[in-house]
């Protein structure tokens, strides 16, 4: 159900999905300002680091006759809770080889569970990336594939951060503070 807050703004349950294993990270950071942006805009916001022991789908179809239920027992199980709570869903992610993360490719995949007759939960969607290089390409392959899959699941995409040319001085993340700037906006402005 859509909430209504005050004044009139809709108010949102998001579930941050970070698909990256650098706690702290280019992602991670990214996803927090959007995290701070979006709390003080009012709305709720959950923020999961995918585990690194997540499993990918094995494709059994159990799941299709088992009431919708996985039969992987790892953390997933906690997620499909929180994917179904939420009415917005941000994928965060490393480009990896022009990709998404194989960690967030996976949430992906084990989602599968719920659908039913290929039909899945509505949801708004956000997608933040990070990447080392920066050319108008970097992202084109990764953008491809996030708008393809929320369009044929009939999601509505409310937009993206792509922030290119990150990387680490003395072990320290660099974000250019443009990138941070624009995901803590975009958080505020949901
Ligand atoms: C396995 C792997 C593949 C990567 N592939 C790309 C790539 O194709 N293009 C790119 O620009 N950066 C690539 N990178 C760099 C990361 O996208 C970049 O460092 C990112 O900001 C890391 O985010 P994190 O701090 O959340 O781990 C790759 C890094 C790794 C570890």
């Amino acid at each position: 159900m859509i909430q209504i807050g005050k004044e009139g703004k809709r108010m949102r349950r998001i579930l941050i999905v970070v698909g990256s294993g650098n706690i702290n990270g280019h992602t991670d950071q990214l996803a927090r300002v959007f995290e701070k942006g979006a709390i003080q805009a009012g709305h709720e916001v959950k923020r999961i680091v995918l585990s690194k022991n997540l499993q990918g789908c094995q494709g059994c179809g159990a799941c299709q006759i088992n009431q919708h239920h996985c039969v992987i027992q790892d953390s997933m199980q906690e997620y499909y809770a929180m994917f179904e709570w939420a009415d917005t869903l941000v994928l965060a992610s490393p480009l990896y080889f022009w990709s998404i993360s194989g960690r967030l490719k996976c949430f992906i995949d084990r989602l599968y569970a719920i659908s039913q007759n290929d039909e899945y939960p509505y949801k708004e969607t956000f997608l933040l990336m990070s990447a080392g290089d920066n050319h108008f390409w970097t992202f084109e392959q990764a953008l491809s594939f996030y708008s393809f899959y929320t369009k044929a699941l009939g999601w509505k995409s409310l937009g993206s951060v792509l922030a290119g040319g990150c990387h680490d001085e003395s072990h320290q993340p660099y974000i250019p503070p443009l990138k941070l700037q624009e995901a803590y906006e975009k958080g505020l402005s949901l």
